[in-house]
């Protein structure tokens, strides 16, 4: 494991800046991944998302009410930014500066997890893991979502087409998603092999054309 927390360069400054203006125009992506939660987290759920970056999922899940929602990220600026979006929003989420491997929440607090497009990053993949089953309740369910090692070009650039961003940031999106991304994320067997000895009491670890679907159980 290396001290910092994440493989590659940190995303701070401008770097995350990029990100969230690319972000911001692609709701979709968002509104899927609100729907996949609203259908697994009950209602009054104290539910932790995972690496929130500009916290848009958040924030749109603490919007529905239904919600208690607390976002963990290791990036400064991306805090800021997710702590100035939910003050402008008029939402309240408890956006926190930390590792995903070293939570700062006490065993058994959340009633649901979420993690999106984060978890190939992570340095410390397995004590990430054996977190999430920490802070989560007994018998508390969580999803990750993230790309796919063996993912194909061909569905990668259907993803890219349907994102709401410039030429240039397009271009950047679509090379990071065949080259180097595909590099630090798992492919299902080896998300299983990452999953075995953690122990949640269940996991299921399924494929779509451009991601791992992995939802877990204490
Ligand atoms: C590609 S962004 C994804 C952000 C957001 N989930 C989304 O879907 O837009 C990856 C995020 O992982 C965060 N991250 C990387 N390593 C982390 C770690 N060890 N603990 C917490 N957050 C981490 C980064 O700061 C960044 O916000």
């Amino acid at each position: 494991m290396t001290d910092k927390g994440y493989k590659g360069i940190s995303m701070e400054g401008a770097l995350a800046r990029w990100y969230d203006a690319g972000n911001a125009k692609s709701a979709s992506r968002y509104d899927e991944q609100v729907a996949m939660v609203r259908q697994r987290a009950p209602k009054g759920a104290r539910v932790l998302e995972v690496a929130p970056g500009p916290g848009h999922l958040s924030i749109a899940l603490a919007a529905t009410g239904d919600y208690t929602v607390t976002g963990l990220d290791i990036s400064e600026t991306f805090v800021s930014i997710a702590r100035g979006r939910a003050l402008e929003a008029g939402v309240p989420v408890d956006f926190r500066l930390g590792n995903a491997s070293a939570m700062p929440f006490d065993d058994d607090t959340f009633d649901f997890l979420v993690c999106c497009a984060a978890f190939k990053n992570f340095s410390d993949p397995v004590g990430a893991l054996r977190e999430m089953r920490r802070v989560l309740r007994p018998g508390a369910a969580g999803l990750i979502l993230d790309l796919r090692k063996d993912v194909s070009k061909q569905a990668v650039d259907a993803d890219v087409a349907r994102m709401r961003m410039g030429t240039v940031s397009k271009l950047f999106t679509r090379l990071a998603l065949r080259s180097f991304l595909p590099r630090r994320a798992y492919t299902k067997a080896e998300f299983e092999g990452l999953l075995s000895g953690v122990g949640f009491g269940s996991y299921e670890v399924r494929q779509t054309p451009l991601t791992l679907e992995v939802e877990l159980r204490k």
